[in-house]
């Protein structure tokens, strides 16, 4: 059970429960099904030269791994693909021997979290997909790989061929590029986020977990790529982002089972409202609403094959800046940076990596906040049920602004942070159960300013808008069983603006939408029967060009798939 789903679908969960997400196989009758199994979001990842070097990193079977460790693999970066890479893609590539359920999946670098994916769920043999991931941001852990003792390369992916026959094969390779790239992708991320001030990928990458909060010293270690012993220390650190992504501890495991009875209470209250927030010395430094990513086993399982979920594939992360807290760091003393889910169950897992950026040109830098709002989040709730029937509201309102100057070899530069959020929920079921709604919208606006005195050095503003509609009918069946019939429409959009002095360097637009429709016969809970259609439709637009792709699929199969880099030639097709 995907750990979002299950806290954010309550409704759908008491529906289904034991249902889709039970151990019976969705099977493609006559496996008409598309045996590809797609995200059909952004261009690849990979320039349209060959990588200068390609290297298969970890190559694993996950059949019966229900509590092994992860798998692992010693790494070195291959002699013949120096650094400085223009970019590194991490390609995940998976197949499935036969039918089996939808699994979460996690990769990690010496300890760092670099992706986390959730697989399709297979309804034929053979099914196979690829995930592919710009790491570019993560080269100082690949430097790490190029160290005297190599890297670990991890990968997790708990599955059970108990019940279900399907064995997950999985590769992995990083793909390494140098020199001019021939494709524009410049500003393109799976899922950008506020980034564009960072222009080089940061010197330093710690890893941070919920479990054990970590301890941040004074002592470093050396700089990968100087090949020296020299510390840097704490008080050259110049800019801090904290990357977040969220899960379930044991995120491979079925935390759903063991907590779907105490889950299910607290969930109507709570509505859809999850906010993820990172602490340094247990004082709040920001948060963020994550988009609700439906997992692929869940409502329809139709809905999301062969075309995964938005984000399903690469699960999104946050980042968050926190360079106005920068002086809390420099002291040379023992830190604590924590990671916290607000308005969740225990089983949620955070992790972190926090990037830090080394002015290499300074041998002391000076910090200190200015500014500091952060007042507890607006919530209210309002809740009225009788026995199956009733409805739940939230409505949740925040504002926080941080401000702090930095002083280093670039000046002394002021960060200010803002970000307003806004979260609306409403669930109703009527009809003793058969007839449910669930209505969701998050907005997030959310920027970062540098000044130099009273002259803005950059900026960087992001505008989120993800609403979810859900709707389900249920009636009893005439032969047996129970027949429901749901409909749901999910989106993402975000508008992403960049500016470096006074000029725009990106500015984008991306509506990322799907509109699925679909039945099932559930007998005991168990579907004995399905069927769905899928819309999927995303745009990305900037300066330079606009990038569409519209694919819809039905029973398990893509019916109509175009893509165009033209998107007034698209909008008369
Ligand atoms: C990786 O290298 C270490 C140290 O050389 C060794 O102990 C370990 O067994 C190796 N792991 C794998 C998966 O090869
Ligand atoms: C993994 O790599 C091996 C060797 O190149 C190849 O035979 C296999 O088909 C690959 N599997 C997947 C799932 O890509
Ligand atoms: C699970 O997969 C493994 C490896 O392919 C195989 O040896 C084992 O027999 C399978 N178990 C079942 C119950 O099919
Ligand atoms: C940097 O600028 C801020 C605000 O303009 C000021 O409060 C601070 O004292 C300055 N720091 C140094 C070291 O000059």
């Amino acid at each position: 059970m995907h750990p979002s789903l299950l806290l954010l679908f309550p409704i759908l969960l008491l529906v289904y429960s034991g249902g889709f997400n039970g151990e019976a196989a969705m099977v493609v009758p006559g496996s008409k099904a598309t045996l590809e199994h797609i995200d059909p979001t952004l261009p690849s990842a990979r320039p349209g030269q060959a990588p200068k070097c390609s290297v298969l990193v970890l190559q694993q079977e996950f059949a019966n791994t229900v509590g092994s460790p992860p798998a692992t693999a010693n790494f070195s970066q291959p002699e013949e693909c120096p650094y400085p890479w223009t970019r590194v893609v991490l390609e995940l590539s998976v197949s499935a021997s036969d039918v089996q359920k939808g699994r979460m999946a996690a990769v990690w670098i010496d300890g760092a979290e670099i992706l986390r994916t959730s697989t399709p769920v297979p309804m034929a043999p053979g099914a196979f997909w690829r995930v592919e991931k710009d790491v570019t941001r993560y080269e100082a852990l690949l430097l790490r790989l190029n160290s005297e003792n190599g890297g670990v390369v991890a990968m997790m992916l708990e599955n059970s061929n108990e019940t279900l026959p399907g064995v997950y094969n999985a590769n992995i390779t990083l793909h390494f590029y140098r020199g001019a790239l021939d494709d524009v992708r410049e500003g393109y991320t799976a899922h950008p986020t506020v980034k564009g001030l960072y222009t080089h990928p940061a010197n330093l990458i710690y890893p941070i977990s919920q479990e054990s909060t970590t301890s941040l010293t004074s002592q470093l270690p050396p700089l990968p790529y100087q090949g020296t012993r020299t510390v840097p220390s704490w008080r050259s650190l110049l800019l801090t982002t904290l990357t977040m992504s969220f899960g379930t501890p044991n995120l491979l495991r079925s935390a759903y089972s063991s907590n779907r009875a105490n889950t299910q209470g607290s969930l109507r209250a709570n509505g859809a409202f999850r906010q993820l927030y990172a602490t340094i010395d247990g004082k709040f430094v920001g948060g963020h609403i994550p988009f609700a990513v439906i997992y692929p086993g869940t409502i329809n399982p139709y809905f999301w094959s062969p075309v995964a979920a938005i984000g399903a594939f690469d699960i999104p992360s946050y980042d968050l800046d926190i360079t106005p807290f920068l002086g809390m760091l420099l002291d040379g003393q023992l830190h604590e940076v924590g990671l916290g889910v607000r308005d969740a169950n225990p089983h949620w897992l955070l992790t972190a990596n926090l990037h830090l950026w080394i002015d290499s040109l300074s041998d002391t830098v000076e910090a200190g906040l200015s500014v500091y709002h952060a007042p507890p989040l607006k919530v209210h709730r309002h809740a009225e049920w009788h026995n199956e029937d009733g409805a739940s509201d939230l409505n949740a309102d925040g504002i926080d602004r941080f401000s702090g100057w930095v002083k280093s070899s670039k000046g002394n530069l002021t960060t200010t942070v803002r970000m307003k959020v806004k979260f609306r929920s409403k669930v109703e079921v009527h009809n003793q159960g058969a007839a449910k709604t669930v209505e969701m919208i998050h907005k997030a606006k959310s920027a970062v300013v540098v000044k130099r005195g009273v002259k803005i050095m950059g900026r960087s503003q992001m505008f989120v808008e993800a609403p979810l509609h859900l709707q389900s009918m249920s009636a009893p069946a005439v032969a047996g069983g129970v027949y429901e019939r749901t409909r749901l429409t999910h989106q993402l959009k975000e508008l992403v603006n960049v500016n470096v002095a006074d000029q725009v360097v990106s500015s984008s637009a991306l509506t990322d939408r799907q509109e699925a429709e679909g039945s099932a016969l559930l007998h005991g809970g168990e579907p004995v029967w399905g069927s769905g259609s899928t819309k999927s439709s995303y745009k990305y637009r900037d300066a330079k060009e606009c990038h569409l792709r519209m694919v819809n699929t039905e029973a398990g199969a893509v019916k109509f798939d175009v893509a165009s880099r033209s998107c007034s030639a698209m909008a008369e097709a």
